[in-house]
């Protein structure tokens, strides 16, 4: 079989589904690459910084990676703004979407509402602009740990002098997180926070 039997859904067969299922467990193990080449067409988007999305997904990557970090952490800070290409009004929603059966919940949450957070960085030089969005998730056990990543990382990495890592050196980390069984609780950790910074790690990082 190279093809189901069906052309309405309700008409497939036991064997067409399975067939099916089988290419989609296939598909799915190529989503680290998919990713990995949104990512750099992320290069293309919003112009106006003197980066691009790109960089400054890179830049808060190294950045993550520097203060010693674990890969969760630095696969959301690289992915966090994946959503600007398609999904410009709640580009953190459709990261976190991605990223969430293979994450810990803690990094899902910080991807989902960092824009909230972000903002305030920039809120008050606008109209209809809520700088202290962020006030909404007080109370949120990661709220925090959402401060530091926008502090740390995000509103931080727009810097075009800054010693950025190539994309390349992020891939594996890419690969080895989509690569994890989908929502497993031992890698979802429901209220685990784990630092974003070690300072020990990132010692050892920078030797
Ligand atoms: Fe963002
Ligand atoms: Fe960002």
């Amino acid at each position: 079989m190279d093809k189901v039997s069906f052309t309405q859904m309700k008409d497939g067969t036991k064997e067409d589904y399975e067939f099916l299922t089988a290419h989609e467990i296939d598909h799915t193990k190529h989503t680290a690459k998919r990713l990995l080449k949104a990512l750099s067409e992320l290069d293309e988007s919003l112009s106006g910084y003197q980066i691009t999305r790109l960089g400054h997904s890179v830049q808060s990557a190294t950045r993550a990676w520097r203060d010693g970090a674990d890969v969760d952490w630095v696969v959301a800070a690289l992915l966090h703004d994946i959503g600007d290409i398609y999904a410009p009004y709640n580009h953190d929603e459709y990261a976190a979407t991605i990223l969430r059966p293979f994450i810990r919940e803690q990094c899902a949450w910080v991807v989902q509402t960092h824009g909230d957070f972000q903002m305030l960085y920039y809120g008050h030089h606008l109209d209809g602009f809520d700088q202290h969005k962020r006030e909404r998730h007080r109370g949120n056990p990661y709220f925090d740990d959402n401060a530091q990543f926008c502090e740390r990382w995000d509103q931080a990495s727009f810097d075009p002098e800054y010693d950025t890592l190539p994309l390349e050196f992020f891939a594996p980390m890419v690969e080895e997180l989509f690569a994890r069984t989908p929502y497993d609780p031992e890698v979802i950790r429901p209220g685990a926070r784990e630092p974003l910074v070690d300072d020990a790690v990132a010692a050892r990082r920078a030797a």
